[in-house]
């Protein structure tokens, strides 16, 4: 299959594909739309599509749109269950992830949790699939295979030292029992954040130090996460 990116609506990118071929949808969480996130995704959407699978990337700050407004019309019980009430940019995109077949988040590290962006668009998923019951903990329709792109400054010593596989965790167990699947995870640490270091106020970072990682390490990362691509519609 060739893989090309167009730009469809608001902030989505996809390639073309054939109605019986699996669905990709990657959500760039960064307002970077070529960050180390958004790069990452290419990269695991690279592998999508080369195990066959048609893909989209949806870049969430082209999007207008809130996190969940607490309406509760989700919980509703003479409503399906399943829908957010809200209708704004983010409603189609939530359609279409029902119908994919997989599904990518990716996400830089804000202050220790997910972007701001990231969070609004997890709450929306989520909590509108999410039924407070103990007999149907989830109104997903089917097991979607996922997995969670984190990208950040911090290195591994950091993530280690301040428990953000705890923080992450917690979206990680959301992801798993509402998505019906497991979590599949890539961590970026460390990475490059400006493309000329000497125009910023940045001394707490060593830049040489940075760059050296950078053309080591994320190489690496780029391959990983074509792996994780291809192995979420494989
Ligand atoms: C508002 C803001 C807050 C940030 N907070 C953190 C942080 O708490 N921990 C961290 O490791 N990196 C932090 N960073 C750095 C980004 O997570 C990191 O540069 C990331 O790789 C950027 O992704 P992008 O290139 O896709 O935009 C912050 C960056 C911004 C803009």
């Amino acid at each position: 299959m060739k893989y090309y990116a167009h730009v469809t609506d608001a902030g989505a990118e996809q390639s073309n594909g054939g109605t019986d071929m699996k669905k990709i949808i990657a959500i760039n969480g960064s307002p970077r739309r070529n960050g180390n996130t958004a790069e990452l995704l290419q990269h695991a959407l690279r592998g999508a599509a080369d195990a066959g699978a048609e893909t989209e990337l949806v870049h969430l700050y082209s999007l207008k749109f809130t996190g969940c407004l607490s309406c509760f019309y989700c919980k509703r019980k003479d409503v399906a269950h399943g829908v957010c009430a809200l209708k704004d940019d983010l409603a189609p995109v939530l359609e279409r992830i029902k119908q994919a077949d997989a599904l990518i988040m990716g996400a830089p590290i804000y202050f220790m949790n997910l972007s701001a962006g990231m969070v609004a668009f997890i709450e929306r998923l989520f909590f509108s699939n999410y039924i407070y019951s103990e007999e149907i903990p989830t109104v997903f329709p089917k097991p979607l295979p996922h997995a969670f792109i984190y990208t950040m400054n911090m290195t591994e010593a950091h993530v280690e030292q301040f428990k953000m596989r705890e923080r992450l965790g917690i979206y990680e167990g959301s992801a798993a029992r509402i998505l019906r699947a497991e979590t599949k995870n890539l961590w970026a640490y460390n990475t490059y954040q400006f493309s000329d270091y000497s125009k910023y106020e940045s001394s707490i970072f060593n830049e040489p130090e940075k760059a050296a990682y950078r053309k080591e390490v994320f190489p690496k990362q780029c391959a990983e996460a074509y792996e994780i691509g291809k192995a979420l519609v494989s």
